[in-house]
C-alpha cells in the first residue's frame, strides 16, 4: 500500500504509526479508516473513533490526546500562518468584477455568506461556483446542502454549457443531499468528514442553501431565540472545522427580515445574527439593482474593503454589466 502513496501522504501515515503508546494494528485502522494525518485525529471526538475503529472510549481519548501531544496544537508564528494561506485556493464566479471584489474568487478554508431578499441570486451564485471550480479543478467534487429544494441540475447543464465544458462531468462531482430539517442539516454536515475520508474524495466546495431557513422555521417566538442560537452557533463551528481540516470552501446563504425600526439607510437585517455573522468570514449583501441587474456587496471581510459590483444573471451564468 505505502507503495502507491505519495511521500507527503506516506510521512503522514509515519506520524499515525509513530503516536506513542497506540499499536501497529490501531495505528493500521485509523489510517484505513481514512484518517490521514495527525490533525484529523486531534479534532476527532472520542465518539467518532469508537464509531469508525471499533475502540473503547478510554482508548479514544488515548488516541486523540496522543495525536494531540505529538503535533504541539496551540500557537504557530506568522510565517507558519502565511505558509498555509499559501494553500487557500479561489473559486470563481464567473463574473471578473465580482471575483475581484472577493479578492480573486471565494477563498477556501473559510465560510463566505451571502444574505439578501428571496430571488436576489444567491442560491445562483451556489451554481456558478459549483460549476467553476469543477471547471477550474476537474477532480474536484461539490457538496450541496439543499434544504429549500433548489438544486436545479439543469441550471447545472445551462451554466456548462456557458463554459464549454461538459455537463455530465460536472453533475457528477455533484453531491446534493436534501435536509429535511435543522438536526437533519447539522447530522448532514457532520458527516461530511467521514464522506470525504470513506470515497477519499477530494471536496472543494461546501454549499448549505439554506443556512438559516430551518432554523427560523423550527423556532418562533422569543422564548425559544436562545437555543436557536446556540445550535446555529454550533453548526457554524462544524462548518468552520470542515472549511479549515479539508481547505475548502463553505457557502452558506442567509434570507433577510425587515428591520421595524429603522427610518433611514436600509431596513433588512439578515437572519441568524451576530452568530451568523460573527462566524462567517466573508459576508456579502446582495440585491437586485437597475434593470434586473443584481449588486453584491461586500461588508464584512477580514483583509478586503468595502465595496461593491453589480452583475447580470444569464441563463449561461453571470454576465457583466
Ligand atoms: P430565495 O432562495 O428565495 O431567498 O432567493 P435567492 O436569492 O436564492 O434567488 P435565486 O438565486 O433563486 O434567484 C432567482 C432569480 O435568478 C430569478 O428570479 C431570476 O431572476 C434569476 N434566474 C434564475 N435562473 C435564470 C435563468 O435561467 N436565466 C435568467 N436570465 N435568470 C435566471
Ligand atoms: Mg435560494
Amino acid at each position: 500500500m505505502a507503495s502507491q502513496q505519495n511521500p507527503k501522504q506516506e510521512n503522514n501515515a509515519k506520524g499515525i504509526m509513530n503516536l506513542p503508546g497506540v499499536g501497529a494494528a490501531t495505528s493500521e485502522k485509523l489510517i484505513e479508516a481514512g484518517y490521514e494525518n495527525l490533525m484529523s485525529i486531534a479534532v476527532a471526538s472520542p465518539g467518532e473513533l469508537i464509531d469508525s475503529i471499533g475502540v473503547g472510549e478510554g482508548v479514544a481519548r488515548k488516541i486523540i490526546s496522543a495525536a494531540r501531544d505529538a503535533m504541539e496544537m496551540g500557537f504557530e508564528t506568522g510565517l507558519d500562518v502565511l505558509e498555509k494561506r499559501k494553500k487557500v485556493k479561489k473559486i470563481s464566479t464567473g463574473s471578473k468584477v465580482f471575483d475581484e471584489l472577493m479578492g480573486g474568487g471565494f477563498e477556501t478554508s473559510c465560510i463566505t455568506e451571502c444574505f439578501g431578499e428571496y430571488g436576489s441570486g444567491k442560491t445562483q451564485i451556489a451554481h456558478f461556483l459549483a460549476v467553476n471550480l469543477i471547471k477550474s479543478d476537474p477532480e474536484s467534487y461539490v457538496i450541496f446542502i439543499d434544504t429549500e429544494n433548489t438544486f436545479r441540475p439543469e441550471r447545472i447543464e445551462q451554466i456548462s454549457r456557458g463554459l464549454k465544458i461538459n455537463p455530465e462531468n460536472v453533475l457528477k462531482r455533484i453531491k446534493v443531499a436534501r435536509a429535511y430539517n435543522s438536526d437533519h442539516q447539522i447530522l448532514l454536515v457532520d458527516k461530511i468528514d467521514d464522506l470525504i475520508k470513506k470515497e477519499k474524495i477530494k471536496v472543494g466546495l461546501l454549499v448549505v442553501d439554506s443556512l438559516t431557513a430551518h432554523f427560523r422555521a423550527e423556532y418562533v417566538g422569543r422564548g425559544t431565540l436562545a437555543e436557536r442560537q446556540q445550535k446555529l452557533n454550533r453548526h457554524m463551528h462544524d462548518l468552520l472545522k470542515v472549511a479549515d481540516l479539508h481547505n475548502l470552501a463553505v457557502y452558506v446563504t442567509n434570507q433577510v427580515m425587515a428591520k421595524p425600526d429603522v427610518f433611514f439607510g436600509d431596513p433588512t437585517q439578515a437572519i441568524g445574527g451576530h452568530v451568523v455573522a460573527h462566524s462567517s468570514t466573508f459576508r456579502i449583501y446582495l440585491r437586485k439593482g437597475k434593470k434586473g441587474s443584481r449588486v453584491a456587496k461586500l461588508v464584512d471581510s477580514p483583509n478586503l474593503p468595502e465595496a461593491e459590483c453589480g452583475f447580470y444573471i444569464d441563463t449561461e451564468g453571470i454576465r457583466e454589466l
